[in-house]
């Protein structure tokens, strides 16, 4: 890959398990790599643990599920490292139960924290990607927003919503060589994942055609793909990585 300009990267909920693994591979990759972090406990444990690893890559605090403190964060991203080049729409969570049992507070915590994450950063990137004619907008979905799930309304509708705006951005912006892709990942090894009941997860990656949860690894690799300058063509896509386990 030619990073010889070592694009900045800005990774949202970097701390997670797919955050982690896709700050890695892309600083692996010569990317310069910012994450955005949530829990000050967490960060402050994450520092440690990829400083150690030889990871030199700066956290910056932002709750994406709010429109000024994301704006805040990308301004002192800004001042402080440089102009984002690629953003990754990474950070999530999971409020599952069924709709007859769920919270109004679970509704719009999944809704604000996955769907209008992805506007509140993109919207405060997007006019320096235009001007500088150069950029990367890589959202991260899941097999669940394209197929649905039982016990998961919430975040099957956020992940939906995800398709429909990349889709829709992309067409604004193409001209300015921006692209936006969405990324679906099937069920992978994260705290998130862990979080499913045992016997309800067993029975999950019973109907995995590969016959097992995905590794973090691997949609990190995907999303390093993207980044990169030869990617340029690719607009307004949806990229599923889920073993098999929803084709269509
Ligand atoms: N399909 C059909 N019926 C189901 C069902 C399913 N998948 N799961 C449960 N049911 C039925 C049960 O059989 C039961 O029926 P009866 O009342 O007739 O016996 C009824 O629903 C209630 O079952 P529970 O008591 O287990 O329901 P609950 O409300 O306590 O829990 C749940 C339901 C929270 C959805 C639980 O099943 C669960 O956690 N499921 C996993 C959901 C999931 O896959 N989450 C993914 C999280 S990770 C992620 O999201 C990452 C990603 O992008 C892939
Ligand atoms: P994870 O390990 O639980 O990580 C989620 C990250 O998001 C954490 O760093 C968390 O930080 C951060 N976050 C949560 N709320 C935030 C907020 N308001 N502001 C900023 N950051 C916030 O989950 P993961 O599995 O890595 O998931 C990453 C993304 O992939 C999510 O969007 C998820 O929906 C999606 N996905 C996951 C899978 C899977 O199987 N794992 C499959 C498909 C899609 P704190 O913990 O500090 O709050």
């Amino acid at each position: 890959m030619s990073n010889s300009k070592k694009r900045t990267v800005l990774v949202t909920g970097a701390t997670g398990g797919l955050g982690t693994a896709m700050c890695k591979k892309l600083y692996n990759d010569g990317f310069n790599v910012v994450g955005n972090y949530h829990t000050k406990e967490k960060a402050d444990k994450w520092m440690e643990q990829m400083k150690s690893e030889g990871f030199n890559i700066k956290l910056f605090y932002g709750d994406v599920a709010d429109f000024d403190s994301s704006a805040e964060m990308i301004k002192k991203i800004e001042a402080e490292v440089g102009t984002i080049d690629t953003l990754v729409n990474n950070a999530g969570i999971t409020r599952d139960s069924r709709l007859v049992n769920m919270k109004k507070e679970d509704w719009y915590a999944v809704i604000n924290t996955n769907l209008n994450s992805v506007f509140n950063c993109t919207k405060n990137v997007l006019d320096g990607m235009i001007e500088r004619k150069f950029g990367r907008i890589i959202n991260i979905s899941s097999v669940n927003g394209q197929r649905g799930q039982f016990g998961q309304t919430n975040y099957s509708a956020a992940k939906s919503g995800m398709h429909g705006f990349t889709k829709s951005l992309a067409m604004e912006v193409a001209k300015y060589g921006v692209t936006v892709n969405t990324i679906s990942p099937g069920y992978i090894g994260t705290d998130m994942v862990m979080a499913v009941p045992e016997k309800v997860l067993n029975q999950i990656v019973a109907q995995v055609p590969m016959g097992r949860l995905g590794g973090t690894h691997e949609v990190a690799h995907l999303v390093s793909f993207l980044a990169s300058e030869e990617t340029s063509f690719i607009t307004g896509a949806n990229y599923s990585i889920n073993g098999g386990q929803h084709v269509y």
